[in-house]
């Protein structure tokens, strides 16, 4: 429940993250199960912390894409179906997009022009962000959104999973593999700095390179002990290629503000070092919330809020979009 675009009123996340994590990941046909199983629920939940009711909802959103075509399809026919209900307006909202409003829900917002580093499970990608013209007097929170460079294999996100579960911590493994890294008090274990030229990132490479060294770590018998050293060797080689690609952005771009958002958002090393390295060259680097980097409904209400304030609602056929990129809205 969001209101203005701006002012979370409540937020309630219901992870399936120790579901899955026996199964070493998600499973589509179950997540699509929970999530039919849990909509409802959660909806009433969202809305009595929030102390409203259906009568004070101007409008509906939910996320169309990208993602679990099953888990999409829940959300969004539910939001379809209450907004009909009510008789108020439907939008679809990009998930991706969703992740670079998050930063914006704040008494304090960074206004658009600025550069977005979006850091997920699935994505990880650099844009210029600007603000949607089209958008009337709400554009400062209507965000338009072009491609300076991305991912060429692994997202972040998806290389801290394979790289912790090398070192058997269960899915998703970001958090915790976090929490090693810092917990590490030997010299870090080296990794390679993948640069790929222009604004590219590749991630691959270092989980092929942690796979090697857990290989020989393992061989000498050393695994355990050195278990810290390899997460904060693989956690410095991500940060920083991450926190230069961005500044590189800013610095291509002219543009003085960065804006961060996704689950490695949350990352504490990534945090630091990038607004370390942002002040010292005079860039603004602004994160969500540690609640609101992760997944969470409150940015794509907050997307959808200033969608619709701009009057642009999606139709009712609107489908689930199991990829998509970022700048395709309503469908
Ligand atoms: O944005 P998100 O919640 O879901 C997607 O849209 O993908 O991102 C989830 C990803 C997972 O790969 C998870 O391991 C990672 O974000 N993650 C982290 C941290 N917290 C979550 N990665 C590094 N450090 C963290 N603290
Ligand atoms: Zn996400």
């Amino acid at each position: 429940m969001v209101e203005d675009g701006r002012r979370v009123l409540s937020d309630v996340v219901s992870s399936q993250a120790a579901f899955f994590s026996r199964y070493g990941g998600v499973v589509p046909e179950l997540a699509g199960r929970n999530h039919a199983a849990k909509v409802l629920p959660v909806v009433r939940e969202a809305m009595s912390k929030a102390g409203v009711t259906y009568g004070d909802l101007g409008g509906v959103a939910a996320t169309f894409g990208p993602g679990l075509t099953g888990a999409l399809l829940v959300g969004l026919n539910f939001a379809k179906a209450l907004a009909a209900g009510l008789g108020v307006p439907f939008v679809g909202v990009n998930h991706l997009a969703a992740h670079l409003q998050a930063p914006l829900l704040s008494d304090d917002p960074p206004e658009p022009p600025f550069v977005g580093l979006l850091v997920s499970g699935g994505h990880t990608a650099l844009y210029e962000v600007g603000p949607d013209k089209g958008a009337g007097e709400r554009r400062g929170g209507l965000l338009r959104f072009r491609l300076l460079g991305e991912t060429l294999d692994d997202a972040a996100g998806e290389a801290y999973d394979k790289v912790g579960r090398l070192l058997g911590i269960h899915y998703p493994a970001g958090p915790a593999l976090d929490a090693l890294a810092a917990s590490s008090e030997d010299a870090p274990q080296p990794f390679p700095r993948p640069l790929p030229e222009r604004l590219n990132f590749s991630f691959s490479g270092l989980k092929t390179a942690a796979a090697r060294r857990v290989a020989e770590l393992v061989g000498a018998g050393r695994l355990e002990e050195r278990r810290a050293a390899v997460a904060a060797g693989f956690q410095a080689a991500v940060v920083e290629t991450l926190t230069e690609k961005a500044l590189a952005a800013c610095r291509e771009t002219g543009l003085h503000k960065l804006v961060v958002g996704g689950g490695v958002a949350a990352n504490r090393g990534l945090r630091e070092l990038l607004s370390r390295r942002a002040a010292e060259e005079g860039v603004e680097a602004r994160f969500a919330t540690l609640e609101l980097s992760m997944d969470n409904a409150a940015m794509v209400a907050a997307r959808g809020y200033f969608l619709l304030a701009a009057g642009r609602t999606s139709p009712p056929e609107l489908e689930a979009a199991a990829c998509l990129e970022l700048g395709v809205e309503n469908g």
